[in-house]
């Protein structure tokens, strides 16, 4: 059976044994609630739903609907890795849906940031509803929901963001299958069912991805710009050991533009901010000072390497006063 609350005094799953067990419990639970019945997953890629897949291919297979929805925010080669990890390694059913034009022209011309939001939430929503109703014979709605969100919704900290959304006409009983986990076990159970390190260890990722560090109204060429940068931060974060060791890194690039030089002429170009957080809570956040080399390396790298940039900036501001996203 599902258990709905974590009991008192449930060990820790620590290590790959204890991780082993869990799936073992899971699997049998998830047969049991599930029988010969569809499941429904929005698959981010993310480190929760990611394992809730890949608990839910080993328990039912092909009787999971996966469905990976880019919305054009995603980072570099996210929505390529779900379609390798999951529709080629693990043989899941896998429908993809590229919605790209669908949310950048939406979001055309938007600047204010919990419009951006309530867009990109909004949009993601339809798109799900869309595919959801075009199949037949689906029962469940699986979800990533965690024990800590669990936690907060109770404590009204925050409005428990896996629950609900979809329209009326869409009624599935959940599937919840890491909803007492702490986000640390979860780590650990999807490193025993065999996910890639890139997937488990990831560092947080906001739902409105790369809207919100492309401040102010979307440009497709802007948020090139954010996703190439943020792919040099993270490859050179990686190279230089801090993957795993910083809380959150990432790059923003605001909408205003300085001026600058190349081959003798004059540029006027966007800047490209770093921002590196450390944080237990994310209530309060200290900012990870960099070495100098390889600051000097980014700054080389970015604005050699990305499109509309010539000149980068750090963002040294704990929080508070300033917060983690620049929107
Ligand atoms: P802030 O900017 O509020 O960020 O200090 C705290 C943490 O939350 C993430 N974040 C979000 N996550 N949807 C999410 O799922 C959002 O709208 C959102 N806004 C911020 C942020 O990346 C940081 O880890």
């Amino acid at each position: 059976m599902q258990l709905l609350n974590r009991p008192e005094n449930m060990t820790r799953i620590t290590t790959p044994a204890l991780a082993e067990a869990y799936i073992a419990e899971q699997i049998a639970a998830l047969q049991e609630q599930i029988g010969d019945k569809k499941v429904l997953l929005a698959l981010s890629g993310g480190v929760d739903s990611s394992v809730v897949a890949a608990l839910l291919i080993k328990a039912i297979g092909q009787n999971l609907v996966c469905v990976h929805v880019n919305h054009g925010l995603l980072r570099k080669g996210e929505p390529e890795q779900v379609i390798k990890v999951f529709r080629e390694e693990l043989g899941a059913n896998l429908i993809y849906v590229d919605a790209v034009d669908r949310f950048l022209d939406k979001l055309a011309g938007v600047e204010d940031p919990e419009t951006k939001r309530k867009i990109i939430g909004g949009e993601f929503i339809d798109v799900f509803a869309e595919e959801a109703r075009k199949l037949d014979n689906i029962e469940f709605l699986a979800q990533g929901t965690i024990w800590p969100d669990i936690l907060e919704s109770e404590a009204g900290i925050k409005a428990h963001h896996n629950a609900g959304g979809l329209p009326d006409d869409l009624k599935f009983e959940l599937v919840e299958p890491v909803r007492i986990l702490f986000k640390d076990e979860v780590r650990v159970v999807g490193k025993a069912l065999g996910l890639p390190d890139g997937m488990v260890y990831r560092q947080p990722f906001p739902g409105p991805g790369l809207g919100v560090r492309c401040v102010g109204a979307i440009t497709r060429d802007r948020l090139e710009a954010v996703r190439e940068s943020d792919a040099i931060l993270r490859e050179e974060f990686a190279k230089w050991g801090l993957e795993g060791k910083v809380w959150q890194y990432f790059t923003v690039v605001p909408d205003f533009r300085s001026t600058g030089i190349e081959d003798g002429k004059r540029t006027f170009r966007w800047p490209c901010v770093i921002r590196a957080i450390n944080t237990t809570d994310v209530m309060e956040v200290t900012t990870e000072h960099l070495p100098a080399e390889l600051i000097d390396h980014l700054v080389r790298r970015i604005t050699s390497e990305v499109a509309g940039i010539n000149r980068v900036l750090i963002d040294y501001t704990p929080k508070p006063p300033a917060t983690v996203e620049w929107e």
